[in-house]
């Protein structure tokens, strides 16, 4: 396997070098009484035998599955681009845990310490706390190879090991009952609205064997929106007056919102805010972008289901969201915390289920690339515009609300990146006129949305 990534590239230093300061690590944790003198052969000979090319540190790292490094390799062989740039470019993994894994290739005492954690000879936090009195007491004198953390840096080891490869994560995710599978009627009636060509007689009758997805398309209908003057009281007129894509759109949004409807009531307000918040900008950065009709719709579901991903692990994976949140509340990203315990984030995890679950490939888009930076998205921005509108309104919906000069909501722009404003195109001053219509449409939409969620 030729990997190009070398320790030299992260500015390594001798290996010489490397084992004095190893030497000197290891007896600092023998004074302390850290390690006992068989500990320390163990851990050597772990060390001495350790494959320690790119790929398989990440992957002890846990920042990407086996199956991820083949994928990198397969495609470093079509270009020749280095491990590490190109696991940034195809998204899989954060500078920052690049930088890592080449520190650990660098950096003897820090893979020591590594391997301390993962045989668990010594706590997570225990290890820290050390590293940092170490680091301390030698003044990072001596220890200057470029790339080596200043005096506090932090040494990300996890409490415990990883508990979810992303493979294993997948088979669960295909296995739990109340998520893989979506009713059988609403993966019927997808499945027929695939054909262009389909009696509606033929959708009607096998949504009529679902009475609360029939009252829902019936509702609909009826509602003000269509402003018909003869009520629908059929599913097959309904259908008729709502057209396939309206149809659609209702059963997968109301299916999602079947399978998450058990979440704490305060959980989901902040949810839906968000979410909503996002399905408005959408809809609003594609209207600026002279879109019409169907797109935007198509839009502003894709933006209202983007993080359908977090709710999933709220809902399945409650230890790990709890280990989630304690590492963001230690300082971590949620990308890097939801990485280190389940091996994905939640945007892949909600493009895999929209992919389990056949729903159109602008939602899976949507759902994967919404936390992708600019550099990631790159090129992909024309090739996917639902998918990169959404990641720009998921990015604004997280901007802070100020009051306006005439007291109505707005948005605190200040923040947003010259970087990301540029790849986006965004107007800033557009935004802050728009902000108070926006943010007012998805509150109007939040109360109502969230009771439907806890009782549908
Ligand atoms: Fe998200």
């Amino acid at each position: 396997m030729a990997e190009t990534t070398r320790p030299a590239e992260a500015g390594a230093i001798p290996a010489a070098s490397q084992s004095d300061q190893l030497r000197e690590f290891v007896s600092f944790l023998v004074e302390r009484h850290v390690l006992s003198a068989g500990d320390v052969k163990r851990i050597l000979q772990i060390q001495a035998r350790m494959d320690r090319r790119f790929g398989t540190l990440a992957v002890l790292k846990s920042f990407v599955s086996p199956h991820d490094v083949i994928f990198i390799l397969y495609q470093q062989t079509e270009s020749g681009e280095k491990l590490g740039e190109l696991a940034i470019k195809t998204g899989l993994m954060t500078r920052e845990q690049v930088k890592e894994v080449l520190l650990l290739q660098s950096d003897a005492p820090r893979l020591f310490a590594e391997i301390l954690v993962r045989t668990r000879t010594v706590s997570a936090s225990n290890l820290r706390k050390i590293m940092r009195d170490f680091y301390e007491k030698r003044g990072c004198s001596g220890w200057s190879g470029p790339g080596r953390p200043a005096g506090n840096a932090d040494f990300a080891f996890p409490d415990q090991p990883v508990r979810m490869s992303a493979d294993k994560l997948k088979i669960h995710l295909r296995h739990l009952k109340d998520l893989a599978t979506l009713p059988g009627v609403v993966h019927r009636v997808l499945g027929l609205l695939q054909n262009p060509h389909v009696e509606m007689s033929e959708v009607a009758q096998v949504i009529e064997g679902d009475p609360s997805l029939s009252v829902r398309l019936l509702r609909l209908a009826n509602s003000a929106f269509f402003a018909l003057v003869t009520k629908v009281s059929t599913v097959q007129k309904a259908l008729i007056t709502l057209g396939v894509n309206n149809v659609r759109k209702t059963i997968i949004t109301a299916s999602v919102l079947e399978k998450f409807k058990g979440i704490d009531q305060q959980e989901a307000a902040e949810y839906w805010r968000h979410s909503l918040l996002t399905s408005r900008w959408t809809k609003h950065l594609l209207e600026m972008q002279n879109q019409r009709g169907e797109a935007l719709e198509d839009g502003a579901m894709a933006g209202l289901l983007h993080d359908t991903g977090r709710l999933a692990v709220w809902q399945f994976f409650a230890d790990a969201n709890a280990e989630i949140r304690r590492m963001v509340a230690g300082g971590a990203s949620a990308e890097q915390a939801e990485r280190e315990v389940l091996s994905m984030s939640h945007a892949e995890i909600g493009g895999f289920l929209f992919q389990i679950w056949n729903f159109p490939a602008s939602l899976l888009q949507a759902a994967c690339y919404h936390h992708s930076s600019a550099e990631t998205l790159g090129s992909l921005k024309d090739a996917l515009p639902i998918a990169s509108v959404v990641n720009a309104a998921c990015r604004i919906s997280r901007l802070p609300v100020v009051s306006g000069e005439d007291g109505s909501k707005t948005l605190d722009v200040s923040s947003l990146e010259p970087e990301f404003v540029m790849f986006h195109k965004l107007d800033a001053d557009a935004l802050v006129r728009s902000a108070p219509a926006v943010i007012r449409e998805a509150n109007t939409m939040l109360s109502s949305f969230v009771t439907q969620t806890a009782t549908t």
